[in-house]
């Protein structure tokens, strides 16, 4: 069965209370809730993954690329700061789809660029929660397309 793996960055467990206007009302649990449900719509398994460490994200792509097909990612922070989180997406040589709450397009100037979209397929920005699940149809299209 084709497997993704969910990593949400830094600050992402506060979701519903953290800046509601950027980043909606919606929970962490919620949105974990409504990714497993679109998964087994979608035939997929999805484990899921919230470190506020760029260590713990650089171990666990190191460490679970070996078991998975794709990888949906939401570095927050460090989308704009991380060499490390990018080398590591790079070395996984997986598709991976980023994803972000809010557009960071039309915020601050800082949070304009990424340093992982790069290596990544693509960039889901702005849709608030329904990136994430925009983000997870583009990562199985991605994982079953690599392995067609
Ligand atoms: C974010 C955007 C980042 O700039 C910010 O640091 C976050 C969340 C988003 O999902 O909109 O923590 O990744």
């Amino acid at each position: 069965m084709t497997r993704i793996l969910v990593i949400h960055g830094p600050n992402l467990h506060l979701l519903g209370q953290r800046e509601p206007d950027q980043y909606g009302h919606t929970s962490l649990e919620e949105i974990n809730q409504s990714v497993g449900e679109l998964a087994t719509s979608l035939g997929v398994e999805v484990e899921i993954h919230q470190t506020n460490s760029e260590g713990d994200i650089v171990t666990l792509i190191g460490e679970l690329s070996a078991s998975v097909d794709a990888i949906l990612i939401n570095p927050a922070a460090y989308t704009h700061t991380s060499v490390a989180i990018r080398d590591a997406i790079a070395a996984s040589g997986l598709p991976a789809v980023e994803v972000h709450l809010s557009n960071i397009h039309k915020r601050e100037e800082f949070r304009h660029h990424s340093l992982t979209a790069a290596v990544c397929s693509g960039q889901i920005s702005g849709f608030g929660a329904e990136s994430y699940l925009l983000g997870l149809r583009a990562a199985v299209s991605l994982a079953q397309s690599s392995h067609a």
